[in-house]
Order: structure tokens, then C-alpha cells, then sequence
């Protein structure tokens, strides 16, 4: 067995001690969804603290914990706080808490995350339903020995994003009217915004939006065989688009303006995700 998968074994052991609660779906919230988690009928949360090796976030603003509870009749297990590879953490690291959903029984994986605008016609506050993605630009967390107990050596990755739950979320989302465009993700690693060159060439490449997660726990999720589904929010328009310095502060403000939508779609989607 691997180092990666003993420390994601000890994890679980960790987890399993204090709960038997078995997710349906897992969900990660990006910047400005975080309070999703404390709307929720919560049954057991786990602080990462309190669980031996698992890497602890940073990023002022993220809380680390695991929820565990119902959004309808679907039982969730929610990050509160994900872990980024800009951090430091080897990208094993990163990547460990979303097998660690999957272990636990999620089959369903619903990423979430704030992300710069690079298609021309979107704007700030625009939600962007992730259809697919490159993951060129960081490390895949697949390098090393293959987890045969998670998955195949050579996974495919021709449907990530799973089309049946893009059409139900473009459906809530219809129904809810909330305008929702459609993209593909790049990430990098950051922590840095990107140059307006690395915008282009992104841009270039078929990229609508980048950001400095997601991709990686996507690989993961559909290399264990959870199904995946992901929308990211346009916080600001990626560097050079409109010529305005990027901030972190721009990032939070229209991430905490749109988060009422936001978190009406995605709840809306995972209670859909009750008959599939
Ligand atoms: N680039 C990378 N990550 C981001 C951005 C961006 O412009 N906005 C929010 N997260």
C-alpha cells in the first residue's frame, strides 16, 4: 500500500470514530459560500483540527471543518474550508479531503469556487456552469504509485463534468431564474493572479474562467468513480480583460453579492439530486 493511501486510511479511521453518517453528496465551498454550510439541518460536524494528518487551510476566511447533514432529503457532507495547493501542501495533500468524501460514501461530488472571468461576455457576478476542464498547468494529483482501491491507473477523463447533472442544474436554474453561462475551468496554481498574457494564452486554449483549485479534486472524484458537477462564480474579470488591477478584496465583494443566488442554485441542484 502507498503512503498516500495509509495517510487517507488513518484520515477515514478518524472520521469513521466519530460519525457513521453516510453522504450522498459531498460539496466544497468556494469563497463567499461558506455560510451554506450553517443553513443546513446539520447532524455532525468535524473540525479538520481533529483529524489526525489532514492538512489544515490557511486562507484567512476559510473555516476548516466537515459538515455533515440533509439539504431536502439528501444527505450532504460538506467542506467548509478547502485546501489550496498554492498553501504548499504536496498536491496528495490537497486532493485528500475529497477521497476522503468519497471513502465516507459520497457518490456525488458538487465543486464550487470563486474564478476570474476570460470569456469577453461574462461579467462579475456571472455564475459559470464548469462543463469541462485543463489541469495542464499544476501537478496531477494522480502522479505515483496508482491506488488501485481508489481507481484505474490510466482513468478516463472524457466526461468529468457529467451531462445529466449539467442538465439538472441547468433546469433548477431555469426554473429558479438565475442566469446561468456554461465554461470550461483552467487552473493554476497561483497564489498569484495571473499576467495578461497567461489570460490570453488561457483564453487561447478554450478556457472561460481560471481559478486555483477545483481541477485537481475533480481528477480525483472521477478517478474513485464519484460523479461530478461544479460552477464557478466570475468574481472579477481575469488580469488585462478590462485593464483593472485584481484584488483579493474584489474577489470577497462580489463573491458575498452573489452568494444568495448562489447558494439558492446549489441547493436547488442537490435536492434534485435526489432521484438520481
Ligand atoms: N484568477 C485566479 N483565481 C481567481 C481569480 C482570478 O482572476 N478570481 C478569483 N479566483
Amino acid at each position: 500500500m502507498s503512503e498516500v493511501y495509509d495517510k487517507l486510511l488513518a484520515c477515514y479511521e478518524s472520521c469513521r470514530k466519530r460519525t457513521d453518517f453516510q453522504p450522498k453528496v459531498a460539496l466544497i465551498l468556494g469563497s463567499g459560500l461558506g455560510a451554506l454550510a450553517d443553513e443546513i439541518d446539520i447532524v455532525t460536524t468535524i473540525p479538520y483540527s481533529e483529524i489526525e494528518g489532514f492538512p489544515q487551510s490557511t486562507v484567512a476566511g476559510h473555516k476548516g471543518r466537515f459538515v455533515f447533514g440533509y439539504i431536502g432529503q439528501v444527505p450532504v457532507v460538506i467542506m467548509q474550508g478547502r485546501v489550496h495547493y498554492y498553501e504548499g501542501y504536496p498536491m496528495t495533500d490537497v486532493v485528500l479531503p475529497t477521497r476522503l468524501m468519497g471513502m465516507l460514501g459520497a457518490k456525488i461530488l458538487f465543486l464550487t469556487n470563486a474564478a476570474g472571468g476570460i470569456n469577453a461576455g461574462f461579467k462579475p457576478g456571472t455564475l459559470m456552469l464548469i462543463r469541462d476542464q485543463i489541469s495542464t498547468f499544476v501537478p496531477s494529483p494522480l502522479l505515483g504509485k496508482n491506488i488501485d482501491e481508489l481507481g484505474a491507473r490510466f482513468p478516463d477523463m472524457s466526461e468529468i463534468y457529467r451531462k445529466d447533472l449539467q442538465e439538472i442544474l441547468e433546469k433548477k436554474a431555469e426554473e429558479l431564474q438565475i442566469p446561468l453561462e456554461k465554461g470550461v475551468y483552467i487552473q493554476f496554481t497561483g497564489p498569484a493572479y495571473e499576467s495578461p498574457a497567461e489570460v490570453k494564452m488561457a483564453g487561447l486554449l478554450g478556457a472561460d474562467a481560471c481559478g486555483m483549485s477545483t481541477a485537481c479534486e475533480a481528477i480525483v472524484a472521477n478517478h474513485m468513480g464519484m460523479r461530478v458537477c461544479g460552477i464557478s462564480c466570475i468574481t472579477n474579470m481575469a488580469s488585462g480583460i478590462t485593464g483593472e488591477p485584481l484584488s483579493h478584496q474584489e474577489v470577497q465583494e462580489t463573491a458575498d453579492r452573489v452568494a444568495k443566488q448562489f447558494k439558492q442554485l446549489v441547493k436547488a441542484g442537490i435536492e434534485a439530486f435526489a432521484d438520481i
